[in-house]
């Protein structure tokens, strides 16, 4: 999606700038800009399509003197990826800049009333709507910058994160936020601006999150000041983050992914660190607790997401549904925030999200929040709006996760969930001490058994190059490994676009199996469970028809293993933590397969990371 960057200070903007774009590149763009204000009082503004480098390459020799700059990498919306609709855009007078993330609903409206009052645009994009309306409410109605974004922002329906600078002031931005991200980054006398803490993060450990409706005046040399639209002014609340460079850099490896999935046994210890007592083995999620009554009470828990991140809250289904006893639903966060849902004030909604920033799931918090659930959020970026719009929560702690394909925050999300349970499941006393305590050790055994999983990296490597020519692929599972295969085929299609399915197993006679032929591969997860046998029958099937077979399974399967064409083998811990096992070996088939057909893996086409418009 869309990122912003800003800076104002002593140095020089453009290398703040364009350093702080690259960091963003992985959320996904097609075109970049920047604009300046030079020391001689021009407004330079310089944007194109395609890659930070691109742009790079389109600022040299241009004049990109100034220490005042705003910069965009666009992901579009309206109007295709070309030069014209990349940001900044100008005002008619090119005397107002404006970059901006989201979309304005009533963009059209807007733009008919201008183009009567004889505004023509040079872009198909929302965004030059909205400069144009500052620049008309502040002409006509001769007022200050600030007064006119605020009476401008009344007037727009929809999401934005947007940054203003103006070729008169060379000492302020404007920054405004509703329902996209947007933070200020406190410097030593200089200041910066982001969609994204991370992408400033190694100028400054010190940020103010702008709160929706809110607008912020960063000016040089001065406090920073946050006003709302009716210009009153909200108290400036500094966060710490502690992130470091390396946890945004490649270590080495060729991709983000790559390195994402290697991470994943060191990932799970910090996110289970200080959550469960190694000798005792209680497990303790400190969102849970402090607030026992509300999970004693619960009615029925109501778990929101997308992607992947719905995925990890199918498997969370089954692990709360049979540990806690409580009625669970999964629900799309775009289908249940349009659908009129029934929400009980005694019912828990749990958001799940990797960003928290998606769009649809922030939404379905409020929705939620209004009809007086309680409402939990299980995010990875902390002091995400996710993070903050919900009542209580939990981190993953899994890091920054760069590749677009989730792959750590999946593993984390499910851990988080396994560690919910067990918490409440204690409270609520429908847990046995012995099943608890297994469950427990597995999870403290987790990092050691994925060091293990990972050992299969090269025969899956190998695995991969087999199958780069198919065009379509099924995954199967049954039970908590059917969400398993929800996510490996979605690994799979994100990143090497090749057609991908996920099913349950046994839901494959009822249609898909009319498919199978030994063209189209079939990926079973097949690990000792309840419906072993079941899965085991499954394949058989598949087998009579011709199809091909890669299975997982555990390393003493000699049944599966007979009738499977490839196996991958991994070590088999307590059955409801087995997608966490099972699933990286799929991580890997999907990005080895995309390497070999030559994809670019951590930034795939047309996909954002953080999916912050509808
Ligand atoms: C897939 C993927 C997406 C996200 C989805 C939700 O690999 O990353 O499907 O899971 O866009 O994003 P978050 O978890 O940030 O809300």
């Amino acid at each position: 999606m869309c990122g912003i960057v800003g800076y104002i200070g002593p140095r020089e903007a453009t290398p703040v700038l364009l350093k702080g774009l690259h960091r963003l590149e992985y959320r996904g763009y097609d075109s970049a800009g920047v604009a300046l204000v030079a020391p001689t009082g021009e407004l330079n503004v310089y944007k194109c399509k395609g890659k930070v480098s691109d742009l790079e390459r389109f600022l040299d020799g241009k004049d990109t003197a100034g220490t005042i700059g705003i910069a965009h990498t666009r992901w579009a919306t309206h109007g295709v990826p070309n030069d014209v609709n990349a940001h900044p855009h100008c005002s008619e007078s090119n005397r107002i800049a404006l970059i901006h993330n989201g979309i304005i609903e009533n963009f059209r409206l807007l733009k008919d009333a201008l183009v009567e009052n004889g505004y023509t645009f040079r872009s198909s994009t929302d965004s030059e709507v909205l400069v144009n309306l500052i620049e008309y409410i502040r002409t006509s109605n001769d007022c200050s910058l600030l007064e006119a974004v605020q009476q401008a922002l009344k007037q727009v329906v929809g999401a934005y994160a947007i940054a203003i600078i103006e070729k008169d002031n060379p000492d302020r931005i404007i920054a405004a936020r509703q329902s996209s991200p947007m933070v200020v980054g406190i410097g030593k006398g200089e200041y910066f601006l982001s969609s994204d803490a991370a992408s400033i993060v190694e100028y400054t450990k010190e940020f103010v999150y702008v709160n929706d409706g809110e607008i912020a005046v960063i000016e040089r040399d001065k406090p920073l000041k946050v006003v709302t639209l009716d210009n009153h002014k909200s108290r400036i609340d500094i966060k710490k983050l502690e992130l470091s460079i390396s946890q945004l850099e490649k270590g080495g490896y060729p991709h983000f992914m790559l390195k994402e999935i290697y991470e994943q046994p060191d990932t799970i210890v910090d996110c289970i660190r200080g959550r469960i007592n190694e000798e005792t083995l209680e497990v303790k999620l400190s969102g849970v607790i402090d607030n026992r009554e509300k999970f004693l009470k619960a009615r029925r828990i109501i778990f929101v997401a997308c992607g992947t991140s719905w995925h990890a809250a199918l498997i969370g289904e089954h692990l709360i549904e049979s540990i806690c006893r409580i009625p669970v639903e999964v629900e799309y966060a775009s289908e249940f925030r349009y659908r009129n849902p029934i929400i009980y004030p005694d019912d828990i909604v749990i958001a799940v999200s990797q960003s928290g920033e998606t769009a649809d799931t922030l939404a379905a918090v409020e929705l939620a929040r209004k009809a007086g659930a309680f409402v939990f959020g299980i995010s990875n970026v902390v002091g995400s709006s996710i993070a903050r719009a919900t009542d209580s929560g939990t981190y993953i702690h899994v890091g920054p996760e760069i590749g677009v394909a989730s792959t750590k925050a999946f593993t984390g999300q499910v851990t988080v969930m396994a560690m919910l349970a067990l918490t409440v499941a204690r409270e609520r006393g429908t847990i046995s001490k012995e099943y608890h305590d297994e469950v427990a050790r597995a999870l403290i055994q987790l990092p050691d058994t994925l060091r293990e999983v990972l050992k299969v990296g090269p025969q899956v490597e190998s695995l991969a190059k087999i199958f780069t020519y198919a065009h379509h692929f099924i995954y199967l599972g049954r039970g908590e490994n059917y969400p398993t295969a929800l996510e490996g085929a979605l690994k799979l299609k994100e990143i090497s676009y090749i057609h991908a399915e996920g099913y349950p197993a046994a839901e494959m006679k009822h249609g898909p199996i009319a498919l199978i032929d030994d063209e189209m591969p079939t990926v079973v997860i097949a690990t000792p469970d309840h419906t072993y046998e079941k899965t085991a029958s499954n394949i058989e099937e598949i087998k009579a028809r011709g199809g091909r077979i890669v299975a997982v399974i555990a390393a003493d399967d000699e049944l599966v293993r007979r009738s499977a064409d490839y196996t991958i083998e991994v070590p088999v811990i307590t059955e409801c933590l087995m997608p966490i096992v099972a699933s990286l070996p799929l991580q890997l088939l999907a990005y080895y397969i995309a390497v070999y057909k030559g994809r670019n893996v951590d930034q795939p086409r047309n996909l954002a990371k953080s999916v912050t418009v509808e």
